[in-house]
């Protein structure tokens, strides 16, 4: 056939030598570029959501999703135990930075958020398809082709943990014990038509600090800091650097976004003014807190930390936070975060940052059994 012929004589020339193949790949590539934003400026593709995807396109979106997870999560696993604390934690953060997308018990996923391409599931049906170390990198880096939000500091792995600790736990649970978990001591109550109508209420009170800070109570979770009786000062302080990025916390940088300075000065003023609530007593051992003691009193001068009780105790400056009768797991947690390099920005946090990486772990421990032993009356000082 003669065209055949032609043709691969026409082939065998375009190949005989690199510069001319490298040529025609050139070419080729050029050729698929044009055509692909012809077709992008033609608007022949229909990016509507409402329309969804063919169904083979659906499966391949889902696999690609599947294997990159896979194959990017870390291989670590949620350390043994039940822990309530990070449970409630979680929760805690679900109820303002999941839930409006994946529903929780008890309240089904909103028909807006059903209708994103692809839509948000149910999670009890997905918990259970992930490993730990999964759950965890789809927390902390969301997924970019679903709309999902990565969390908003990727610095803080506890926070993260603490988030796929609930995971775990809510297949298991139904309306009841979800909001035990997610509400705290809160219990909103049934709104009336006016208070719908006008929106005088929040019926999820998903802005409320106590759900997590406790108000007549302590906080339920030993992670979250006790506010009670702090100076308003340090409590508007600390709200500004969250609120700014300066501090690094995924949780409270969602919570302390959107309030304007006026509600940062009530916010404030109230906490202030609370009376240190009751909390559970935490053993710790005398010969941990005598040391922590010493730290606290008179500091180490041949590393050169300071006494701690100058800024902390109850003559300190507003700014600073009063430590007595806060956990040891938070009072540890805080002194974790800066020895892994976090928290210097704000004008605070860089007083306190060179201070916070001169201790090593066992100093952390003392200190924290110190302070947690005070009684709060002790040096609240108010
Ligand atoms: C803006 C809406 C949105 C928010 C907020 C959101 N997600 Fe998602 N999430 C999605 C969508 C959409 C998918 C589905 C992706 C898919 O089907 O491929 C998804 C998938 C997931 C998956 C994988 C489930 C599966 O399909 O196997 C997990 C786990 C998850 N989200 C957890 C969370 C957690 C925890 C939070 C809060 C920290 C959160 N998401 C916040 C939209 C959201
Ligand atoms: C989802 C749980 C949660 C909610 C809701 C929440 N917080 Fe927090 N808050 C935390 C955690 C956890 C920390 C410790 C964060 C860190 O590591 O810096 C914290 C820290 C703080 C601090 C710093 C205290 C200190 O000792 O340094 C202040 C102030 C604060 N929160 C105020 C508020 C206010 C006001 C609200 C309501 C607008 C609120 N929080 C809502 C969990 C929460
Ligand atoms: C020169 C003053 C100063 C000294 C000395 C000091 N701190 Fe601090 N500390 C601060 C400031 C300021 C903050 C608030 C940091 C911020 O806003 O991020 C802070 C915060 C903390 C926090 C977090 C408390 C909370 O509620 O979030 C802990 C824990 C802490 N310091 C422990 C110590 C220990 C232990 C020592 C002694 C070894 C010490 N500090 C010495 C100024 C000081």
């Amino acid at each position: 056939m003669p065209a055949l012929a032609h043709a691969r004589r026409a082939a065998a020339w375009l190949l005989a030598t690199p510069h001319r193949a490298l040529g025609v790949v050139l070419a080729i590539g050029v050729m698929v570029m044009a055509s692909a934003v012809l077709f992008a400026w033609s608007g022949a593709y229909n990016v509507a959501a409402s329309t969804g995807h063919f169904r083979i396109v659906d499966y391949f979106l889902r696999f690609g999703m599947e294997n990159s997870v896979r194959r990017r999560a870390p291989v670590a696993t949620l350390p043994e135990g039940d822990d309530d604390d990070r449970v409630r934690l979680g929760a805690g953060h679900f109820h303002a930075g999941c839930a409006y997308c994946h529903g929780s018990p008890g309240t089904p996923i909103s028909p807006v958020a059903a209708s994103m391409l692809p839509p948000p599931p149910d999670l009890n049906d997905k918990v259970g398809l992930w490993r730990d170390g999964e759950l965890f990198w789809l927390v902390k880096h969301g997924l970019k082709y679903a709309g999902m939000p990565g969390f908003p500091s990727l610095h803080r792995d506890d926070e993260i943990w603490a988030v796929v600790a609930f995971l775990r736990r809510l297949p298991s649970l139904d309306r009841r014990g979800y909001r035990e978990l997610a509400l705290g001591e809160i219990e909103p109550e049934p709104q009336s038509g006016a208070e719908i109508a006008t929106g005088q209420t929040e019926a999820d009170a998903i802005g409320a600090c106590a759900r997590c800070h406790g108000a007549r109570q302590a906080p339920p979770s030993r992670l979250v800091p006790i506010l009670h009786g702090q100076p308003t000062a340090m409590i508007e302080n600390a709200l500004r650097a969250y609120a700014a990025g300066e501090r690094d916390s995924g949780v409270m940088q969602t919570a302390a976004a959107d309030l304007s300075n006026g509600a940062i000065g009530r916010l404030a003023r109230y906490y202030a003014s609370l009376p240190r609530p009751v909390t559970q007593e935490e053993s710790s051992d005398p010969a941990a807190v005598a040391r922590g003691e010493a730290i606290a009193r008179d500091g180490v001068p041949s590393r050169s930390i300071p006494s701690c009780l100058g800024c902390h105790g109850a003559e300190a400056a507003p700014e600073y936070p009063r430590l007595a009768g806060q956990s040891v797991r938070y009072l540890e947690g805080q002194l974790a975060v800066w020895r892994a390099g976090l928290n210097d920005r704000s004008v605070t946090g860089k007083i306190m940052a060179p201070i916070a990486r001169r201790l090593s772990e066992a100093d952390a421990q003392d200190v924290a059994a110190y302070f947690t032993s005070l009684a709060a009356a002790h040096e609240a000082g108010r």
